[in-house]
């Protein structure tokens, strides 16, 4: 009698605590500091203008990548029109630096590149490098072994024999090809996408930054007009075209590395700082939410990524770099398969036993579209799924040791199966466009499926949940951030889940009676004391501090104590009040 008089005073001062820690915190876990929602032109013209005149170097870093002019009028009129039409930021590109260039000696001692990439940021990830002269670039693309000269004179420059060269391109572009398509996700943060003459697939143009609609790069075209681009981008060593450069994404690098591409991109179109200032964006909000929930997560989920390959008829289990950081930097497990290719899909089904969530990059018409249809060719069936984890769960009462059943593994049971088809447009994925371009929106997305309390208010962008029979999409323009000249530092907590995906606490709460939980409590060596002395200590800190303060700090060590017994699955802790933006305050000033 006593004991559940305890238990019931505890569940109760638990629940006050948490009532109180949920509202405050939860909220301060998506708003970012501040946020302001400026309309992009009059921010662009305000703040570059204020901005440029107490610090025009600080502009032209951030904004006018291509001007050298620190003419605070010309830098807040170019920053004006790259901020309101990504368009005109070709025009931006001939700049009266680079079309003196044209008339200059290809040995000139005057530097023609003043605004070079910050190498103290180039990360060992990165898959290229570049050397700077006065009048060309150096380029080495190392995932290829492939140099090419950039030249911003009339003509390249005559550089002997002493270095192989694949090609000699002339800067700055202003017209592309994108051959691979992959990289139409960079041109879109460089402001270049309505610059894209031609794609290796037009059905791939799933971005709403492009208006105008650029054309199929038909190479068994004979009339293919090949003065409509400057610069092609092949997947890998172009051959053939005195105009094609090779890019090197892929699974082989981590997905931070693979964003370092825009720097690659944007020597192409003297864009270097602000190729800098788009990386260190995105590679300051993929690590805060790395750093959110990395040591933090008490119960981590098992991640399957999965294909499966139309003309070897194999599945292919992804052990990646790419997966493998993707994974853990969202705080999860990357399931290592016992076979990495299973060619029968029943092998398959196998391998997904102790996955929590799949994610699935198979092409639709191999199952036939639905999720019904993508079950059946593995061989669940929701009929199976329920009557297995039923026996399950008994035979887990008699056991106390849950072990996943290949027939209802936790992702079947809990629906977590999901695909990057969030956006498409007739089968192609924004996420092939876009994915590379920003880990730190997919690392978003895998949070938000994994724990749905992560965000208060966000919308997911590339993973579709797929056993909810969650639709595809167009792309929307209002919500597509074209370009990062409106970023806000996303705000750092500290995410801890308190269940396991297993059923463990379903069956003890649900199924075993309250002086049995209160039971185990006890008896788990006092820790329902200890948590109710905790919790007392708290109460009174929280009280005495009047209840005025914003945030109250769980520890981690507390909240695993309370883990047994509360279900609040979210516990966010504010790690740091989240400074003013870069210039102060204002986000970045555009
Ligand atoms: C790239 O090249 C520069 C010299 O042009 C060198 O200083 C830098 O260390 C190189 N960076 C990497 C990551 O190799
Ligand atoms: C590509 O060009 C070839 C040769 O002109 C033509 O036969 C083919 O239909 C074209 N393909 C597409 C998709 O336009
Ligand atoms: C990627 O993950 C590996 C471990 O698999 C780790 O050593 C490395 O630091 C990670 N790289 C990045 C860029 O986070
Ligand atoms: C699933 O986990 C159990 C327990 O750790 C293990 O015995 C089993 O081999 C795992 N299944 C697969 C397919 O790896
Ligand atoms: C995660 O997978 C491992 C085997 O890789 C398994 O032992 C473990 O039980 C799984 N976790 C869950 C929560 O299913
Ligand atoms: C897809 O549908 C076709 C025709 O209805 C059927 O023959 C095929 O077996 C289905 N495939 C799968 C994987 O369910
Ligand atoms: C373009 O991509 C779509 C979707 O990935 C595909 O169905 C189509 O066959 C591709 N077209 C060409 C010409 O490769
Ligand atoms: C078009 O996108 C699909 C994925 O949606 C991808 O498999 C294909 O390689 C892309 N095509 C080109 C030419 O980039």
């Amino acid at each position: 009698m006593k004991v559940e008089f305890l238990y019931v005073l505890l569940v109760g001062l638990i629940g006050i605590v948490f009532a109180q820690d949920s509202t405050g915190e939860a909220t301060q876990a998506v708003t970012t500091e501040g946020a302001q929602t400026i309309d992009a032109t009059v921010d662009a013209t305000v703040t570059a203008t204020a901005i440029a005149a107490t610090d025009a170097v600080e502009t032209t870093t951030a904004d006018v990548d291509t001007t050298t002019a620190v003419d605070p009028t010309t830098a807040a009129a170019t920053s004006n029109v790259a901020a309101t039409t990504s368009s005109s930021s070709a025009s931006a590109t001939s700049t009266t630096d680079t079309s003196s260039c044209l008339d200059a000696d290809s040995f000139s001692t005057h530097d023609y590149f003043p605004s070079k990439l910050d190498f103290s940021k180039l990360d060992s990830t990165a898959q290229f490098n570049v050397t700077y002269s006065n009048t060309y670039k150096l380029v080495h693309n190392i995932a290829l072994d492939e140099y090419y000269v950039l030249y911003c004179t009339k003509a390249a420059p005559s550089l002997g024999s002493t270095f192989q060269s694949k090609t000699y391109i002339q800067i700055p572009v202003s017209s592309f090809a994108a051959v691979d398509t992959r990289v139409l996700g960079f041109l879109d943060l460089l402001g270049q996408s309505n610059n894209v003459a031609f794609v290796g697939n037009t059905s791939n143009v799933t971005t709403p930054c492009i208006t105008n609609k650029p054309a199929y790069f038909n190479v068994s075209d004979p009339n293919l007009d090949r003065t409509k681009y400057g610069l092609a981008f092949y997947p890998t060593s172009p051959s053939n075209d005195p105009n094609g450069v090779g890019l090197g994404i892929g699974y082989a690098n981590t997905p931070l590395g693979n964003a370092q591409w825009v720097k690659y991109i944007a020597l192409f179109t003297n864009q270097e700082t602000l190729a800098d200032t788009i990386y260190d964006d995105i590679s300051t909000d993929y690590n805060t939410y790395r750093n959110s929930l990395v040591n933090h997560i008490s119960y981590k989920r098992n991640i399957t990524f999965m294909d499966y390959d139309t003309s070897s008829t194999k599945f292919n289990i992804m052990q990646d770099q790419y997966f493998q950081n993707l994974t853990s930097d969202a705080g999860a497990t990357l399931i290592v398969p016992t076979v990495l290719q299973p060619a029968d899909p029943s092998v398959m089904k196998g391998q997904l036993q102790n996955t929590s969530l799949v994610i699935d990059l198979t092409s639709a018409s191999a199952f036939n579209s639905t999720y019904g249809g993508w079950q059946n060719w593995l061989g669940f069936s929701d009929d199976k799924i329920s009557s297995t984890t039923a026996t399950q769960a008994e035979a887990f009462k008699q056991t106390r040791k849950y072990v996943n059943s290949v027939d209802a593994p936790p992702f079947a049971r809990n629906k977590q199966a999901w695909r990057l088809d969030l956006v498409s447009d007739d089968g192609s994925l924004d996420w092939w466009t876009r994915g590379m371009a920003r880990p730190d929106l997919l690392l978003q997305d895998l949070i938000q499926a994994q724990f749905p309390d992560y965000f208060k208010t966000r919308n997911r962008v590339f993973l579709r949940a797929f056993a909810n029979d969650e639709s595809s999409r167009t792309a929307s323009q209002d919500s597509y951030q074209c370009n990062l000249n409106n970023w806000e530092k996303a705000a750092s907590v500290s995410y801890s889940n308190t269940a396991s995906d297993t059923p463990t606490l379903e069956a003890l709460s649900n199924k075993l009676s309250l002086g049995a939980i209160v039971g185990i409590s006890i008896g788990g060596g006092l820790v329902a004391l200890t948590c109710l002395a905790t919790v007392i200590a708290m109460f009174i800190r929280k009280f005495k501090d009047g209840g005025g303060k914003r945030f109250t700090r769980l520890h981690d060590e507390t909240m695993s104590e309370f883990g047994a017994l509360d279900r609040d699955p979210m516990i966010i802790e504010e790690i740091t009040a989240p400074p003013g933006g870069r210039l102060g305050g204002s986000g970045r000033g555009h």
